[in-house]
């Protein structure tokens, strides 16, 4: 009884408390953490999967993206493959029978002095220019559609292209590496490097003021990608305030649809460096 006194008066200034009904206040306070952390979670639950839904969304209009911009390069090659038949067959022969018609003009003339000096002068002119004009068709031609690339294959289309702005920019030194065999390489992926390396040059000659440009083409095995890298000794530009154009966003379209990426690194006064990265399709032996 002794014992229940003492602990009666040690507990007695602590009765005010009524800790008696802490018990109670505890469950209650936990039941409402409870509720409160079973809605938390439902929220969570509903914004997780309405984030799935918005992310699968996004993944669809992107995926529809791709196929479109795959659809339009598709057209604009087959446009452009039908545009360079049509030159080469249509305006190459109709110059070609000028050309003939002249020389045969030239050839009735000759040693006949009846015909005035103006006809064969004009004669010649017509022969001349005649030649000039199909120079002309045969470069376009070239741009429109890479004949090498579909007979030799995309190194030595590479290497005629590369050539092609050795003899236009001869102040500017051009090297191209290309490390293992492309020849295996499916139409639209060489296409593409193909057009990505016509553009990039282009912009050298336009934007770089380049000494140097290093081109370098090759084959990764893991991951089995092929790599393009273009990097010029030009001024470069401030990637961060770059100026709209088409020749970039083509790029990077065309090496989109092809599942690959395109990294850009640049700033003023520090060249320009261009990587394409494009997947090999697994069955491909390239
Ligand atoms: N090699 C380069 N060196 C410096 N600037 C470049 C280079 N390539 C591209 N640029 C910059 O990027 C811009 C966008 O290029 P692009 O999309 O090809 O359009 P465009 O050539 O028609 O201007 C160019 O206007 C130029 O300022
Ligand atoms: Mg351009």
């Amino acid at each position: 009884m002794e014992l229940n006194e003492r602990l009666l008066r040690v507990l007695h200034p602590f009765e005010r408390f009524q800790l008696d009904e802490l018990p109670l206040t505890l469950l209650c306070l936990s039941c409402g953490l409870l509720w409160f952390a079973w809605r938390r979670f439902c929220e969570a639950r509903l914004e997780i999967a309405q984030r799935l839904i918005v992310e699968r969304e996004l993944e669809r209009s992107r995926q529809e993206l791709r196929e479109l911009a795959h659809q339009r390069i598709d057209m604009q090659e087959d446009e452009r493959r039908a545009l360079a038949r049509e030159l080469h067959d249509d305006m190459g022969q109709t110059l070609n029978a000028i050309k003939i018609e002249a020389i045969s003009i030239r050839n009735a003339s000759a040693g006949d002095d009846d015909v005035p000096q103006e006809v064969l002068r004009a004669t010649r002119s017509v022969i001349e220019h005649a030649d000039q004009v199909y120079g002309v068709v045969r470069r376009i031609i070239g741009r429109l559609r890479p004949v090498a690339l579909d007979e030799l294959g995309l190194a030595a289309a590479l290497e005629h292209c590369v050539d092609g702005w050795r003899e236009r920019l001869p102040k500017t030194r051009f090297d191209l590496r290309c490390e293992g065999t492309f020849d295996n390489l499916d139409e639209p992926r060489a296409l593409a490097l193909y057009r990505v390396v016509q553009e990039s040059l282009t912009n050298v000659a336009r934007h770089a003021q380049a000494n140097r440009v290093d081109i370098h083409l090759r084959q990764s095995a893991d991951p089995a990608c092929v790599e393009l890298t273009i990097q010029d000794d030009g001024c470069g530009v401030n990637l961060a305030a770059l100026p709209h154009g088409f020749g970039l966003l083509g790029m990077r379209e065309r090496v989109d649809a092809l599942g690959g990426c395109l990294d850009l690194a640049s700033s003023a006064h520090q060249g320009f460096r261009l990587i394409a990265s494009i997947p090999l399709p697994l069955q491909s032996g390239a």
